[in-house]
């Protein structure tokens, strides 16, 4: 296996299903996208999408054996050498040498990471001397530097305290704080803002990118927010359904959107000193219960929407040289049905 010296990560038809009693839920199907080293990519798209599974995808900390990687790679490239992810056992030791440590992530709720009957300060202090062979004086004086660093003021006193005396953007803070105090080459940020006001989520963002310019990492930024992608990422994954319906450089997507969904995302994000109000996408995103192969999962809610969408699955077609959308309304005249 052979990746391009600036990938770090490349995921090539990522199929992750669910396993029930009587029917098996694709919540990705056929998922492609790369990150490059020192990157951002963003993963949208309303809630249900597919976008938190394709995370824990990669890190692999899905519900195992009900839930099950049933194709594609995920392609990581550590030191020159290629490993596929996909392949590596969750709870073995080459995975759990990659995950929390050259792979991390931050979540939108910091008590799934956050153990509320320690002190934060044990708490970092455990993740730095699991990945680094230091002194517990030596990560502690790492932990404080590490929430002075995250904005949490008076961290020498802060470190001793429990998640339950922090406000919920200090939390935040503190679970950023642990998530980059091993210095992962890739952050995943899953909704990480999105239970804070708008404020608050401003001052996070920019933590988030000050942080990865510093240390150079590459990152996965995930949000049901369009309005987020623009300030933080350079390209874009937009999903649906557990499909990439569009993806490519973010500047050329928000100037011309191709995809009906993409189009309806951008078109309900507030516009500073627009008086327009927003026009929300009509309808819901479908269970997974209730899609069967052969159509175009987008048609019920698609203002496009005609017989071939209803019948036939559409194909990625080509835009540029990065951007491709999975939409009839882009066929070739040849290839149409
Ligand atoms: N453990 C699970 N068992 C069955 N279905 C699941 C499970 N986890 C997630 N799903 C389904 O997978 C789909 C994608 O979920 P998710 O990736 O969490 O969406 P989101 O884009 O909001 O992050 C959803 O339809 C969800 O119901
Ligand atoms: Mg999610």
């Amino acid at each position: 296996m052979n990746l391009a010296n600036d990938i770090l990560l490349d995921v090539r038809d990522l199929q992750t299903q669910f396993q029930t009693d009587d029917s098996v839920l694709k919540a990705v199907d056929h998922v492609s996208f790369s990150v490059k080293r020192g990157e951002t990519v963003g993963i949208v798209g309303e809630s249900g999408c597919g976008k938190s599974v394709t995370a824990k995808s990669i890190i692999q900390t899905l519900p195992f054996p009900k839930a099950k990687i049933a194709g594609g790679e995920i392609l990581y490239q550590r030191n020159d050498k290629v490993i596929n992810l996909a392949e590596l056992d969750p709870r073995g030791s080459a995975m759990r040498s990659i995950r929390g440590n050259e792979i991390s992530m931050i979540f939108q709720e910091p008590m799934t990471s956050l153990n509320p009957v320690y002190t934060i300060g044990t708490q970092i202090i455990e993740t730095i001397r699991l990945h680094q062979k230091v002194t517990k004086r030596q990560a502690r004086e790492q932990a404080i530097e590490m929430l002075d660093k995250v904005g949490i003021s008076a961290p020498s006193r802060r470190v001793d305290q429990y998640p339950h005396e922090f406000s919920g953007g200090m939390r935040q803070r503190a679970m950023i704080a642990m998530a980059l105090s091993c210095r992962p080459n890739l952050l995943i940020a899953d909704e990480p803002t999105t239970a804070l006001d708008v404020t608050v989520e401003a001052q996070i963002l920019n933590l988030i990118m000050d942080l990865q310019h510093e240390m150079g990492m590459s990152m996965i930024m995930i949000t049901h927010d369009l309005g987020v992608i623009a300030g933080v990422s350079n390209r874009v994954v937009v999903m649906y359904s557990g499909w990439v319906v569009e993806q490519g450089p973010v500047k050329e997507i928000f100037a011309a959107p191709k995809h009906p969904y993409t189009r309806g995302l951008l078109a309900s994000i507030p516009q500073i000193g627009e008086e327009r109000s927003l026009v929300p996408i009509t309808g819901t995103v479908p269970t997974l219960q209730s899609l069967s192969e052969g159509w175009c999962y987008f048609a019920p809610r698609c203002p496009h929407a005609d017989d071939r969408c209803a019948n036939f699955e559409p194909d990625s077609y080509q835009i540029s040289e990065e951007h491709t959308v999975k939409c009839w309304l882009y066929a070739e005249k040849e290839s149409m049905i």
